[in-house]
């Protein structure tokens, strides 16, 4: 009995080792590096059921979504999931007033009531292959930089050239671990996508920013596109002709649920990380980069909120531009904290000062590392000042006062021009496209105060030498908001009509009385000294930067030999695994690993916007009408587990060990948010919407169940 005990604790013990697992790994490597263990946590494939070249796997079945997303295949005739903030834009785009679809939800009841969406596509990867020794071969008779990096940018050239067969491909060959690895990946791109279905707001958006990056989380961010291609099941633009896609392999819905310790692996195109920085680098980003970012964007929030609150038109024109400004936002606060809570910069020096004795020991310190850190620091000195001004200028000139937005797009226009002062037709066509969207959700009054808020922050926050003579003679002659506000109104960009035919005009000559326009004049200095009196220095400090990483990125993986190293997310396809898992955010507090219907009641409020619950989701919940989706009794609706994810990560598929489909990555945890720059396995969630609940909300509340029939259950 005793030894039968003790037998129990050390597979318990051992089990529970077995946790979270830090890493974005690289599908073709899955076999080398990560098979065994993912085995070992549960896993019940091989690595060519992910990644085949040959033959289908479950590469096939997930795509890049736009530009910034992922989504997967989960029938046979092109249906893909991906989430609702992911389609965010083509539902609002398809939605007006009489067709209010971000409101009320979109199901398209058979085909010919599918919406297409010109501009958007999806990226399937055929294959990928390490280039590694093609990009770098001529750069070993180099010793310069510079002449290295020519020979490189032109290897790659020519590589992806040659993939791209005529076309029929689209190549990229990307660096990894700061250029000593190069892969090249080779995509098939399909451009007719229609949009199928999407939810309410109040159940794809539920919770809205408020809610937005934390755990515990009820947010049904779903939406449902289908993928088109020509007879020949090839990419084609769009057509009435077009038939649905028939995908190579869509993954099977698992309705069986999870459970804590259960494995579960995303797969995905993550977008950027940055796991191996230097302390200075993290110490910027602590102290200045995240709190200057924070600081402007807390002005514009109260400012677009205010105006959201009192008036439901402008709460509506300001929703995607509020959303994008608070993602961000609250993102880099949270990062703060987790970087404070692991101490990360104290982290990364203890790091390099084990790097130092190591290097010290194999007599590489004085002549080859010391100079490369030290230069680090160096760097990150001369960065500071420029990214400050970086990050003002991005945030109060290119996308801070819309005025200047839209200065922008006529400085573009007039560029366009030719030696007669002429603009092309089509030139003008597609500006005044832009100038009228931008009307659309334009409200003067909040851009007044856009205006008169940030420009004297920016005066006063950057020193003179980062800002035009003319524009700090502007903002030190105009002291109150009040004489901020006369200039403002004084431009002619905030007549729409005015603008519109000085576009349709298409002559330069007209144009010619922006010249005197109080907000475009002051756009073009701050344009035309940033081009030329910031952007030359910052963009050498980081380029330098990036290339002094090279030799520290393979300094590190020398003397951790033996180690897995993952490289940094770069908008490729990955694999991330680990458990279904709850955690404890804070002494005395455990969270559970799932949320439920039960959760998205008691948050009801019909005041607050984001909590309002749709009636219908009431009357189902009062009935308990869950049929085959219930667990227990209660309706799943989120759940989290220990995979290592960033953005881009979402509307990633989450899978069981069997490889089928039990969820969509959306979120990560609050305390979890700093895994960008480092990852700790006790507090880092990825936040997934149970494939139970989309499938509730697409049968039982919109009554669109024939949608289920081309779906593959797996009960
Ligand atoms: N935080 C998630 C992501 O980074 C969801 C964002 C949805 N947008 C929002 N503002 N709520 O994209
Ligand atoms: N919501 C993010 C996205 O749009 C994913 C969450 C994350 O950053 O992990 O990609």
């Amino acid at each position: 009995m005793r030894k039968f005990n003790l037998i129990l604790v050390a597979v318990l013990l051992s089990l529970s080792g077995l946790q979270a697992r830090e890493g974005m790994w690289i599908p073709v490597l899955l076999e080398k590096y990560n098979l065994a263990e993912m085995q070992q946590m549960g896993f019940k494939l091989t690595a060519s059921d992910i990644y085949d070249v040959n033959n289908a796997s479950m590469k096939d079945a997930v795509v890049l979504f736009g530009g910034g997303c992922t989504g997967e295949l989960i029938s046979g005739e092109g249906l893909l999931i991906t989430n609702h903030h992911c389609g965010y834009r083509q539902i609002q785009t398809h939605s007006s007033v009489e067709n209010d679809y971000l409101t009320h939800g979109f199901w398209a009841k058979n085909r010919d009531e599918e919406l297409p969406n010109p501009g958007l596509s999806v990226s399937f990867l055929e294959r990928m292959e390490d280039v590694t020794s093609l990009v770098l071969s001529g750069t070993e008779i180099e010793n310069d930089p510079e002449k290295q990096q020519k020979i490189i940018n032109s290897n790659i050239i020519e590589l992806e050239k040659t993939a791209q067969e005529d076309g029929k491909f689209k190549a990229s060959v990307r660096p990894f671990f700061y250029g000593n690895q190069y892969f090249l990946h080779v995509y098939k791109v399909y451009t007719d996508v229609r949009l199928v279905g999407a939810p309410p707001s109040a159940i794809g958006k539920f919770g809205g920013d408020t809610d937005n990056w934390v755990w515990p989380r009820h947010t049904g961010d779903f939406s449902l596109f289908r993928i088109y291609a020509n007879k020949d099941n090839e990419p084609a633009a769009y057509s009435k002709e077009n038939v649905p896609y028939k995908p190579k392999r869509f993954f099977p819905i698992s309705i069986k649920g999870v459970s804590p310790e259960d494995f579960t692996m995303v797969f995905g195109y993550p977008g950027r990380t940055t796991q191996y920085l230097t302390s200075d680098a993290v110490r910027l980003i602590r102290e200045q980069r995240n709190p200057d970012r924070i600081f402007v964007r807390d002005m514009k929030l109260d400012i677009m909120g205010r105006h959201m609150n009192s008036d439901p038109k402008v709460r509506i024109q300001y929703a995607s531009k509020h959303a994008g400004v608070s993602n961000a936002w609250k993102k880099w606060q949270g990062e703060n904290l987790g970087i404070d809570r692991l101490a990360a910069v104290e982290k990364k020096k203890e790091f390099e000062n084990e790097f130092k004795a190591w290097a010290e020991e194999h007599g590489r310190w004085e002549n080859e590392f010391r100079p490369l850190l030290e230069k680090f620091n160096d760097l990150y000195g001369q960065y500071a000042p420029l990214a400050k001004a970086s990050d003002f200028y991005a945030e109060v000139v290119w996308s801070g006062v819309e005025l200047f937005t839209l200065s922008s797009y006529l400085q573009m226009l007039i560029r366009q021009a030719n030696d007669e002062g002429e603009i092309p037709e089509s030139a003008r066509i597609a500006v005044k496209r832009m100038a009228e969207g931008f009307y659309k959700d334009f409200h003067q009054p909040v851009d007044e105060e856009l205006f008169f808020t940030l420009l004297p922050v920016f005066g006063k926050k950057l020193p003179a030498s980062f800002v035009p003579a003319d524009v700090l003679k502007v903002i030190s002659k105009n002291t109150s908001s009040d004489q901020f506000l006369k200039l403002y109104r004084k431009s002619v960009l905030t007549d729409q009509a005015k603008v519109i035919s000085l576009i349709e005009s298409g002559s330069v000559k007209k144009m010619k009385l922006l010249l005197n326009d109080p907000v475009f004049t002051m756009f073009s200095s701050l344009r035309t000294f940033f081009d030329t009196q910031i952007n030359p220095t910052l963009k050498e400090i980081e380029d330098n930067i990036e290339t002094s990483m090279k030799p520290y990125m393979a300094g590190v993986m020398e003397m951790m030999e033996g180690q897995m190293f993952y490289p940094d997310a770069n908008s490729t396809l990955r694999v991330a695994y680990g458990r279904v898992e709850g955690y404890q955010p804070r002494d005395g507090i455990v969270f559970k690993h799932y949320t439920t219907l039960e959760g998205i009641m008691e948050k009801d409020n019909p005041d607050i916007y984001d909590y309002d619950v749709p009636s219908r989701l009431k009357e189902l919940f009062q009935s308990k009408d869950y049929g085959v989706y219930a667990d227990n009794g209660e309706l799943p609706v989120c759940f989290v587990a220990s995979n290592h994810t960033t953005g881009g990560n979402s509307g990633s598929p989450v899978i069981n060990a069997e490889g089928h489909l039990i969820g969509i990555n959306f979120d990560r945890c609050w305390e979890g948010t700093m895994s960008d720059i480092m990852y700790d396995p006790e507090q880092c969630r990825n936040i997934a919407l149970d494939m139970r609940y989309a499938l509730f909300i697409i049968d039982k509340f919109a009554g669109a169940g024939y949608l289920l029939d081309e779906m593959e259950l797996i009960r």
